[in-house]
């Protein structure tokens, strides 16, 4: 899928209150599938790594029956099924039956376009709890051309209207950035109009393949004002209506954002081929092993002691000036995987932070990139990307 951003859904609040055994253990509450790479949409700022796991990697459908047991045994609450598109997997409405059989709260994370209403359907009969739909705009146009699949923006408005029809509550998660943001109004009506109990307003996050693309999707230090300004409005207009989730940029803020809560504390996802990652970029940073459920280890083992998850966990891994740093309780030093991306070593405090010594140079880049000509995507693929032709084709 091409945003990861989950929101805490209206019964995991609940859950949540009622504090369950997998805080107890540190288990983390809701756990991220990535059950498959495939996916007919090339969005260009696509969280899933550059080097995307072919369908002979992934795990089978017994095994990731495994897995939904395993997580619901260990405590993990609620589950995210998503990828790639999770839809490409025959095996979905099995999964989601095992998944809600086990006792797990289920989340479709979908692009939506292999949907029809039977297979929705069929999902909402296994037991699926909620579907969270990624739009690219408001129009067929600049939607279809980000994502580089014709028709597809139409077909989403579709199954968001079977979604409501379902009587399954829907998050609508728009990414943003400098080529659709000033449909954002538009955007935000979006949303009611179908329905949608949550939208997640979520500006790109540079690493992976929109670190590929970040000169044609950087938005400009006044589009950004002005975004923030259409949220916090219609935050206070829809109050109790439609809750709107700001996902901000952080290359033009001061301080880093607390990339997945901190390394290793709240969040663990897991890959196509079965590797527990502490993050879904967490492939990209180069030297760390990460184990598979494959291996001999159950699933809480490998978040408790693989090294992979140790090496970053907590404070004591960190260099100057997150070491002595007032917040480094608070943002973790920020995200490790941009920390790599950007400088080269994931040890590094993550140059979206001011005390970076990067931090300028980087944001001189960004504003720069902004400005620019660039407007061509590198789309998302399993051949490494290909270049949008001038057309926009
Ligand atoms: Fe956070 Fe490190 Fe920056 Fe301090 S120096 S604000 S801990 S990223
Ligand atoms: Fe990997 Fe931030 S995306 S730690």
């Amino acid at each position: 899928m091409s945003d990861v951003t989950i929101p805490p859904s209206d019964s995991l609040a609940v859950l949540e209150k009622q504090r369950s055994t997998a805080e107890t253990f540190g288990i983390p509450l809701a756990v991220l599938l990535e059950i498959t790479h495939r996916c007919p949409l090339q969005c260009p700022y696509c969280s899933n790594p550059v080097e995307l796991d072919r369908s002979g990697k992934e795990l089978t459908t017994d095994e990731w029956k495994k897995v939904l047991s395993e997580l619901a045994e260990i405590g993990v609450l609620q589950v995210h099924f998503s990828g790639g598109e999770p839809t490409a997997r025959k095996d979905l409405v099995e999964l989601v039956k095992h998944a809600s059989d086990a006792g797990l709260y289920t989340n479709l994370i979908t692009s939506a376009v292999l949907l029809t209403r039977e297979k929705l359907s069929d999902l909402a009969d296994a037991g699926l709890c909620h579907v969270q739909i990624s739009f690219q705009g408001i129009e067929e146009g600049l939607a279809d051309r980000v994502a580089g699949y014709k028709g597809g923006h139409r077909k989403k408005l579709d199954v968001a209207k079977w979604t409501r029809e379902l009587d399954l509550p829907l998050t609508v998660n728009a990414v943003m950035h400098r080529q659709n943001l000033h449909q954002l109004p538009e955007v935000i009506q979006m949303a009611l109009d179908l329905d949608a109990d949550r939208l997640e307003v979520a500006n790109v996050q540079y690493y992976g393949w929109a670190l590929k693309n970040r000169a044609a999707l950087m938005p400009t230090v006044a589009q950004l004002e002005e975004c923030t300004a259409i949220v916090e409005e219609a935050r206070e207009r829809l109050k109790g209506r439609l809750t709107i989730d700001y996902v901000v940029p952080d290359y033009y803020a001061l301080r880093p954002k607390k990339c997945m809560g901190g390394w290793g504390r709240q969040f663990f996802n897991i890959s196509p081929a079965g590797k527990v990652l502490p993050c879904h970029a967490a492939e990209s940073i180069t030297g760390l092993d990460f184990e598979s459920v494959r291996s001999n280890h159950s699933i809480a083992w490998i978040w408790q002691n693989s090294e992979a998850f140790n090496r970053y966990r907590g404070t004591g891994w960190m260099k100057e000036p997150c070491r002595t740093c007032e917040f480094r309780e608070i943002d973790f030093g920020g995200c490790r995987c941009q920390a790599f991306a950007l400088t080269g070593d994931a040890a590094n405090t993550d140059p979206a932070c001011a005390l970076s010594p990067l931090h300028e140079t980087i944001f001189k880049q960004a504003e720069a990139e902004a400005e620019g000509e660039t407007s061509r995507f590198v789309y998302r693929n399993f051949a490494g990307g290909t270049l949008e032709s001038e057309n926009g084709t």
